[in-house]
């Protein structure tokens, strides 16, 4: 196989950091870039330095000036957490948008033939919400809220500079990803470090809100699937085989929390009356033309979950 020269931006995030690590392990060069925000996690860094392969560079994907001669640019940098974008959408708008822009332009500045391909991380909110149904790849984007906003004007940049200044691209669109070393402002951490904190878990609105969930290690794969055998210039919706309403998300986790006991705390359990503006009802995607190129998620929710408590419980991050 092919050994590739791969920057990863955003490689001490969570879904970075499953890509970085899968890259390593296929032997592939990796230059990291993070900004190093509250998200990073610098655990992910120590074991990375470890491998001669990975060169790390703490930097802004906004004020890069130099882009080295790799073969691919993955961009997971993003601010990612929507209910920080409603009450403060700057930090949205400059990573989101305007670091996507400088990436382009780093790009576009090299020989037509050494460009690199981009890989943009997009995300299935691009949509907004879909009661019945899935989104294919050619729908109309309506994000519901300032980060998905976000999320859609970079996916359109890519547009622009590819049929300008003939950027090569690819956009995946992932559903709600999950697995280990994810921040806790999202659902499955935040849930059980609530529980550990002693406090009933909130709930948005009545729970009902449904997602489908993909294990990051699915989506790293998903990513080198397209890499190895995805059309170039298109765009690649990537589900995962997971919907659940949030509700029932919460219920397995207190179930496994306290192991199967009917612990007080559940009935102490909190319906808050707190609705975040703009919520999605349910995200929901068509990926047949992801899906037609070998690549199947391999992990299941319901089976991981029980793992990814305990994980959690014993790994508290605040
Ligand atoms: N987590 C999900 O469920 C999900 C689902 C679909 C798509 N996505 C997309 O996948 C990507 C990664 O998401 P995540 O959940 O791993 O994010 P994350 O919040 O866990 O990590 C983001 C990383 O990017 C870095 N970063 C932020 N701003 C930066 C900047 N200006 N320059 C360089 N680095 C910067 C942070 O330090 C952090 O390490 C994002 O683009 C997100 O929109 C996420």
């Amino acid at each position: 196989m092919q050994t590739m020269v791969t920057a990863v931006t955003g490689c001490l995030g969570f879904m970075g950091s499953h890509f970085t690590r899968a890259c390593l392990s296929r032997g592939w060069h990796v230059w990291g870039i993070d900004k190093m925000t509250y998200a990073s996690n610098l655990r992910c860094l120590k074991e990375f330095q470890n491998n001669p392969l990975f060169k790390f560079t703490k930097e802004d994907i906004r004020a890069m000036q130099h882009l080295s001669d790799v073969d691919i640019v993955v961009n997971f940098a993003a601010e990612t957490h929507v209910d920080n974008s409603i009450m403060d959408s700057a930090n949205f708008v400059q990573t989101n948008i305007c670091g996507v822009e400088n990436l382009l332009e780093l790009i576009r500045s090299k020989r037509n033939y050494e460009m690199p391909l981009l890989i943009q991380v997009s995300t299935d909110e691009v949509y907004g919400d879909i009661e019945n149904g899935l989104h294919t790849e050619q729908d109309r984007l309506q994000p519901s809220n300032p980060y998905s906003s976000s999320k859609a004007a970079a996916d359109l940049l890519i547009l622009g500079w590819h049929r300008t200044h003939h950027v090569p691209y690819i956009i995946i669109r992932p559903t709600n990803n999950y697995g280990l070393d994810q921040y806790p402002e999202k659902l499955i951490p935040k849930a059980v470090k609530y529980l550990t904190l002693g406090k009933p878990i909130p709930v948005h609105g009545d729970g009902s809100y449904r997602r489908t969930w993909l294990h990051a290690q699915d989506t790293a794969a998903g990513i080198l699937t397209v890499i190895d055998r995805g059309e170039r210039n298109t765009i690649y919706n990537m589900a995962g085989n997971d919907e659940l309403p949030n509700l029932e998300i919460i219920k397995k986790i207190i179930n496994y929390y306290f192991d199967g006991a009917q612990d007080q705390r559940w009935q102490e359990f909190v319906k808050q009356n707190f609705i975040r503006m703009g919520e999605d009802v349910r995200y929901s995607l068509d990926d047949a033309k992801l899906r037609a190129l070998g690549w199947n998620p391999q992990r299941d929710l319901n089976q991981e979950i029980r793992a990814l408590v305990d994980y959690y419980k014993n790994h508290f991050i605040w």
